[in-house]
């Protein structure tokens, strides 16, 4: 592409470590895309005929065609996906191949065609996170008043619901898909018509190009639209968020899995045996869930690193930007299909998560709240009652809702058997109606709110 200067073929060294055909190929589908709009826009502007439009028109959808079928030559001497198209092309159509390249450089080629490729990895997540949303509400609806402990320190804390605990997720999973749509619409001005980096002095229109491609508009500097790739990074970071929300869910699982638990079941579909332990189920899938956080991370920190300090405006280190930002989202979709469908599979055990939720005196705070409400006791004191109700309880081996009037009396002798309306789990639960809290009737009514918002 560049014979005129040079009179040497390059080093075998050289193109081992230039060439990027290997990986960004999966550039192919924006690359054609960007040089059909480009081709347009140069007719339309009278910066080639329409002949040679026709030409190029017609060979970019017979590589595209090509390229779909498998048989397309992706050759390492091309260097990268925007020169293995345009030598394909001139192979196809003569000469007039080299006129796509007017008022065009591959600096902002290669930015738009990642851009592209970017926005459309941010669309299929978002999509992705949505039937993950689904397949929690689906369950959380079902379970919305199966009761369960709640946990700090993954101690016992209060009695919560199950469902409450998956719309948990489902918030979270809410602005993950918020990061990405605000991703989405910073980067969506187009940097073709950038050229090298300074402009051209081509009559293009770049409203054109950026209408044709979907974006709300063309980059307004042209250094920039060929130097930074922020717009990568901040989809990294949305989906580091993201994944780190999966690890969390993932690693409940697990736990929720063990015996020692035994919260849930997963079917033999989301869990793999032991080669040597027969009666292990394992879940393998949330492990791996668990674990591409440190991918996504990694991916993060590598395109921070190579971005950072570099001058303006762009540089060869920024072919380096692919392969991090190919693997990040190809983990997290993986991690976001996985966990749809190991949700929709897992089935809560009501009967140990009721029965957990009783134990370890998770109902102590619905006591003090009940000695605050009917003997206007300050919560301090009714705290210290409290503490000394559960001192008793564990004494005598049984939980809050067995412990003798008798013994509650002996505190503070003006309790009186209404207490225990209040001990049991699903009485704890119930009377958490405040907004956002887990009785099922606001559960329902979160699960409702989640429903059309998604529908
Ligand atoms: N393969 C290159 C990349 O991914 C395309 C841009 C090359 N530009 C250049 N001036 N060498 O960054």
């Amino acid at each position: 592409m560049w014979g005129g200067r040079f009179s040497d073929k390059p080093a075998e060294l050289m193109q081992a470590i230039n060439v990027s055909i290997g990986f960004d190929k999966r550039l192919a589908a924006q690359d054609l895309a960007g040089s059909r709009a480009h081709a347009a826009m140069l007719r339309t502007a009278g910066v080639i005929t329409s002949e040679d439009e026709a030409a190029i028109q017609g060979g970019l959808a017979a590589i595209e065609a090509e390229i779909e079928a498998g048989t397309f030559a992706f050759r390492d001497e091309y260097e990268d996906i925007h020169m293995n198209v345009e030598a394909r092309l001139r192979e196809l159509i003569g000469p007039a191949a080299g006129r796509l390249h007017t008022a065009r450089s591959r600096n902002d080629q290669v930015a738009l065609d990642f851009r592209m490729w970017v926005r459309d990895a941010c669309d299929r997540t978002a999509a992705q996170i949505k039937a993950l949303q689904n397949a929690l509400l689906a369950k959380a609806e079902l379970h919305a008043d199966a009761v369960m402990p709640g946990f700090t320190h993954l101690q016992p804390a209060q009695p919560v619901t199950f469902g409450h605990h998956l719309m948990a997720y489902v918030e979270m999973f809410g602005r993950d898909a918020a990061r990405f749509a605000d991703a989405r619409a910073r980067m969506n001005e187009s940097p073709l018509g950038a050229a090298a980096l300074a402009g051209s002095p081509f009559p293009i229109d770049r409203h054109m190009t950026a209408k044709a491609l979907g974006f709300d508009r063309p980059t307004a500097n042209s250094l920039d639209s060929v130097a930074d790739r922020d717009f990568a990074l901040e989809s990294l970071a949305a989906a580091t968020i993201c994944a780190t929300h999966l690890s969390r869910l993932a690693e409940e699982i697990v736990i929720w899995m063990t015996p020692q638990f035994g919260f849930i079941r997963l079917s033999d579909a989301f869990t793999t045996g032991s080669s040597i332990m027969p009666q292990k189920k394992n879940p393998d899938a949330a492990e791996l869930i668990r674990a591409k956080v440190g991918r996504l991370l990694g991916s993060f920190t590598q395109l921070s690193v190579v971005m950072k300090g570099l001058p303006l405006t762009y540089s060869k280190d920024m072919q380096e930007d692919k392969v991090p930002t190919f693997e990040a989202f190809d983990a997290l979709e993986l991690s976001l299909r996985a966990m749809a469908g190991m949700v929709a599979d897992l089935e809560p055990v009501r009967e140990k998560m009721a029965a957990a939720a009783g134990a370890g005196f998770s109902t102590a705070t619905d006591l003090a709240d009940w000695l605050v409400r009917e003997l206007n006791l300050p919560f301090r004191d009714a705290h210290h009652v409290t503490g000394a109700a559960v001192k008793k309880a564990e004494e005598l081996g049984v939980g809050l809702p067995e412990l003798p009037l008798s013994e509650l009396q002996a505190l503070d002798g003006r309790i009186t058997s209404a207490i225990y309306d209040v001990l049991t789990p699903e009485a704890s639960v119930a009377s958490r109606k405040s907004y956002g809290g887990t009785a099922p009737d606001q559960v329902r009514a979160q699960i409702k709110r989640w429903k059309e918002a998604l529908a």
